[in-house]
């Protein structure tokens, strides 16, 4: 199937392909980038060892010990790509209002007129992947189909593994069906003749992932990592996806989705919002804690949920993807045992360590083992031993590095994660990461006033976006970097949900609002959190089931410390006051930053949400 030139341009598409337009589009990319080959993939597992192993050849992959690790690789980037790079993301819409004061923006023609010499020629000596995906079960009235022309196998391969990727997605697509095209290059064209020495292909110096929302396109530009490469994630499935549920009246948002079933068979699904690097994956696979006999959590998603509103009333959510690309430092056998069981095999690892042995390694393992590794070639091919870490501080694993991993691979993977028709949301949550402030629960009183509080979110900063780390911004609905339009539009869009759902009589979803990060005095987290967080996710469902009477306070209803189930775990009420207590100095400052955050997003804020503040803080003055 390969040309051994792309000179005639003889793009030779297999016969299954009949969708016109995908046919021309290929053809006209074909004629811009310039790749050497095309490989039209088609999804299977001969494909996939065959990419992977084309990836250790080049020096991509290392393959880890299959006595460890079965068919397991580690692939370790450019020091200089190992993050999504929110500066160099745009969102370009003809009127710069409806990027937003959050986005950056340029204006569609000229962002062309920079990419086009960016991308003419860009995959010379490259072979161009075409990778068909589907966002969402196959033919799931809820999903969307994807495009992605890749130079990268390592993009291939991982889309292999996070979407569902391959030849039956062109079934669904037909000879007319609708897709979003996804271009994506790592912006490093060979020479004529010249041999590719890097490992890892990328532009250390010119990234641009930009996004026409107007005309659902993707074009990516120099980068191979993550959610700047791997199109159908944050920029298909959150950027361009939040365009389409503005227009199309549903909800695509950054949240996992789990089902929690009680000992006597009654299931719940919630729908989470924390930022990135945030708890997401690991409140996704949690395993009930002692005190929980019989209680059972299960995973549909961990990053990403597609909601729409069904003739039932409720509202019903699909996780688009079909693996996860998971956070690795922190993750071991006593904070997810779900997630570590998922990694034993078939697993695309990236910046972790490799140990001796040919297995991986991270921060945070030394738990399980109750050592340190004696020593690790480190995410950079550096040695590492505990004395090196000791003296410089240096991490055997990139504090962002990741494994990819198909859901299936999940013990706690839930029987309805693939239903085309999605499970019925009883509750979102937002939380945020706040060593100060924000209390370990509250449920919002009103729709409104859960808008109101995930308008508001903010965290501190981590290692999945290039940046300073552990500030504290505003991070409304932990979409800060994935909304693609205006956000006080994408406000809106929330607020008229409630109008239209509850027009039709139907109760909509509670919301509540958690912070598992406060810290002591001493900088050390209160809340033991993991699987601990059941306990808190317990009096969610008891509020729901209208059997925890709570305690009004300023920001919602709080749990009594009587209404947690203590059950196997010490933990005081002082300390549950350490995590739930309201300080007044501490929410007025809190309320300014709101303030500032309002101004910025002055154009179309919802009056509502500053009525909303408004009483808030005439709350909080009478306390
Ligand atoms: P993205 O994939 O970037 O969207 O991240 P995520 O929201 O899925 O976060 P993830 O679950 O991977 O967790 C990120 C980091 O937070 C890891 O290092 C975890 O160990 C840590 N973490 C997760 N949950 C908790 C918790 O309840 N308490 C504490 N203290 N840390 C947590
Ligand atoms: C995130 O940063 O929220 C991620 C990782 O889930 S990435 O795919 O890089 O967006
Ligand atoms: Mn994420």
């Amino acid at each position: 199937m390969n040309a051994p030139t792309m000179q005639g341009l003889n793009i030779n598409a297999p016969a299954y392909v009949k969708n016109a337009r995908l046919l021309a589009w290929v053809a006209d990319m074909v004629a811009l980038c310039k790749p050497n080959n095309i490989v039209w993939c088609d999804g299977s597992q001969e494909e996939y060892d065959r990419l992977c192993q084309q990836l250790v050849d080049a020096g991509t992959f290392k393959k880890l010990n299959p006595a460890k690790r079965a068919d397991s690789f580690l692939a370790c980037s450019d020091p200089s790509d190992v993050a999504r790079v929110e500066d160099r993301t745009y969102i370009c819409s003809a009127q710069k209002e409806d990027a937003g004061p959050t986005n950056n923006w340029m204006e569609p023609t000229a962002m062309r007129a920079t990419l086009q010499p960016l991308f003419d020629g860009c995959m010379k000596g490259r072979t161009m992947y075409v990778v068909p995906f589907s966002m969402g079960p196959l033919g799931s009235h809820i999903a969307h189909i994807g495009v992605e022309l890749t130079d990268s196998a390592y993009v291939a391969v991982n889309q292999k593994l996070m979407t569902r990727m391959g030849k039956a997605v062109y079934d669904v697509l037909g000879v007319d069906g609708e897709f979003v095209p996804c271009m994506h290059t790592v912006g490093a064209p060979l020479a004529e003749g010249q041999k590719d020495t890097t490992s890892w292909p990328c532009n250390p110096t010119v990234k641009y992932i930009v996004h026409y929302p107007e005309t659902r396109e993707i074009w990516s530009y120099g980068s191979g990592y993550g959610g700047n490469a791997l199109l159908g994630k944050k920029c298909l499935a959150l950027r361009i996806a939040s365009n389409m549920g503005r227009d199309q009246g549903w909800l695509a948002e950054h949240m996992l989705i789990l089902g929690v079933t009680n000992p006597q068979g009654k299931k719940y699904h919630i729908a989470a919002a924390f930022p990135s690097a945030c708890g997401k994956t690991n409140f996704s696979m949690l395993v009930p804690p002692a005190g929980f006999d019989g209680w059972k959590v299960t995973t549909i998603g961990d990053d990403i949920a597609w909601i729409k509103p069904n003739a039932d009333g409720k509202m019903y959510a699909i996780n688009p993807e079909a693996g996860y690309f998971g956070v690795a430092p922190g993750t071991n056998t006593l904070t997810n045992p779900n997630c570590m069981a998922s990694l034993d095999k078939n697993v695309i690892f990236t910046n972790v360590a490799l140990t001796d042995d040919g297995d991986v390694w991270w921060e945070g393992m030394e738990k399980d083992a109750g050592k340190l590794p004696e020593h690790l070639i480190d995410w950079q091919g550096k040695d590492w031993t505990p004395a090196i870490a000791k003296e410089t501080g240096a991490k055997a694993a990139h504090p962002n590095a990741r494994f990819t991993v198909a859901a299936t691979n999940n013990p706690a993977l839930d029987s309805a994660w693939d239903d085309p028709a999605g499970v019925p949301i009883d509750a979102f949550i937002f939380g945020g990461r706040r060593s100060t402030t924000v209390p370990l629960v509250t449920e919002a009183r009103t729709w409104m006033e859960g808008v109101y509080m995930a308008a508001t979110m903010g965290s501190e900063t981590t290692a999945a976006a290039f940046g300073a780390q552990g500030v504290v911004r505003r991070d409304p609905f932990a979409m800060l970097p994935f909304c693609g339009y205006n956000m006080s539009d994408y406000f809106q869009h929330w607020l008229n949900m409630e109008h239209k759902l509850e027009s039709q009589g139907h109760t909509l979803p509670k919301i509540f609002c958690v912070n598992w990060f406060r810290k002591d005095e001493a900088g050390k987290f209160v809340w033991p959190g993991y699987g601990e967080n059941m306990r808190v996710l317990k009096w969610m469902l008891d509020r729901i089931e209208g059997q925890a009477q709570g305690q009004d306070t300023m920001f919602g209803v709080a749990p009594q410390y009587a209404e947690i189930t203590w059950t196997g775990l010490e933990f005081s009420p002082e300390q549950f006051n350490t995590v739930t207590s309201i300080d007044k100095a501490a929410w007025a400052e809190e309320f300014k930053s709101h303030d500032v955050h309002f101004e910025l997003l002055s154009h179309h804020m919802p009056k509502e949400l500053i009525d909303t503040k408004n009483a808030l803080e005439q709350r909080l003055a009478a306390l």
